[in-house]
């Protein structure tokens, strides 16, 4: 569904440091760390070896833990969900604006009890969350807010970049990111304590000043490696470049659709660019989930591969075991879910095949009516 750019020259970097020796803890992560930090406009980066790892430490240096509600959103990845679990702290599901597919926050104040720590909204697809607004709602109650930005590397609002509201923000670097390391992550963050805090946790606990042998705190094997780094420093310095070809995309396919009426298309809402992840389109009322899953079938038998991005967490059967939770409970996040299909989306991706995707896309869709 989605497939890396990489260049000769990204292969030459990589290969460069598998020459030097210097595969771990090195230059190559320190300048990724300053490239990402510069770009976002925060004072610190540090990387490591997934988002997931990136919000298990924010979680843990925030000292959330067992008994702690943390707000968030059902329609993502699991990672944004699974890190406050990992701490034995609950996650509060709040229901998503139907416009943007992020978080509504509208209703995460009515969410807020005495037990609350902290809000993690995510960047859903790259269309940034109301960062404004949350930023509001937790500096009113005293909560930390986590900007989950795994999927927005270059997403802005009011020409600020994601990533770096609230106390920290997370990227993900997996092949099917905006730039990939293979697998990594980074943590982005103004705060030099948390900074520290996360590089140490990352590192087995190891302290800033105390040598490779004496671990202060209990820490993790979260490090990037110095391939990966190699990798993404240099995809970091096209990233202009690979946004606005994920751009060219994006604006081909809604052109395809636009006399689809019932295919909604993703479009920025408000002040904001978006740095596009995916391109989920969405069909109208008028389709069922089955009908979905149908043209999800179809696509597949002509060797086009979608998906149903997300199946929202809160319907995931490990959280529906844990939390109770089930359908009916967030009915725009559970709407939006059944009928959702992630297409196909990458740099390279041509006019041509923008094309046979957008026609097999209509005739499955007359298939099923
Ligand atoms: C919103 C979101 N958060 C977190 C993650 C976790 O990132 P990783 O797969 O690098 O652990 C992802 C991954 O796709 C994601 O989409």
């Amino acid at each position: 569904m989605a497939s890396p750019d990489i260049t000769e020259a990204d292969v030459r970097a990589v290969a460069e440091v598998m020459r030097s020796g210097r595969l771990a803890l090195g230059p190559k992560t320190e300048a990724f760390e300053r490239a990402v930090a510069k770009y976002v406009g925060t004072e610190h980066a540090v990387g490591v070896s997934s988002g997931t790892a990136a919000l298990h430490l924010i979680i843990r240096a925030l000292n959330v833990g067992r008994g702690d509600e943390v707000i968030t959103t059902p329609f993502t990845f699991v990672s944004s969900t699974n890190c406050i679990l990992f701490e034995h702290a609950i996650p509060v599901f709040v229901d998503i604006d139907a416009r943007t597919l992020c978080i509504d926050v509208e209703q995460v104040e009515a969410a807020i009890t005495p037990r609350t720590r902290a809000i993690i909204a995510v960047d859903i697809f790259g269309h940034p969350a109301d960062w404004p607004s949350l930023e509001r709602i937790a500096e009113r109650y005293g909560l930390a807010l986590i900007d989950d930005s795994a999927e927005a590397l270059g997403s802005s609002v009011a020409q600020r970049r994601c990533g770096s509201f609230g106390c920290a923000g997370v990227f993900g670097f997996y092949p099917n990111k905006q730039i990939t390391t293979g697998e990594g992550g980074m943590i982005v963050t103004d705060d030099h304590e948390m900074a520290c805090l996360c590089r140490s946790m990352s590192n087995q606990g190891r302290g800033e000043e105390e040598g490779q042998l004496c671990h202060v705190r209990l820490g993790y094997n979260y490090r990037m490696n110095e391939l990966s780094a190699a990798l993404g420093l240099m995809q970091m310095s096209r990233i202009d470049r690979i946004i606005l070809a994920r751009r060219r995309v994006a604006s081909l396919y809604r052109e395809a659709f636009s006399d689809v009426g019932d295919v909604i298309c993703p479009v920025p809402v408000g002040d904001v660019k978006v740095s596009w992840f995916a391109f989920v389109i969405r069909l109208s009322e008028v389709f069922s989930q089955a009908d979905r899953d149908a043209v999800l079938r179809g696509l597949s038998l002509r060797g086009i591969d979608a998906r149903n991005y997300f199946v929202p967490v809160h319907l995931q059967p490990y959280c529906r075991e844990a939390l109770g939770t089930q359908e009916g409970d967030l009915p725009v996040a559970e709407a939006a879910g059944s009928r959702t299909i992630a297409l196909p989306f990458s740099n390279q991706l041509r006019e041509d095949e923008i094309s046979r995707v957008a026609s097999a896309v209509r005739e499955e869709l007359e298939c099923v009516c």
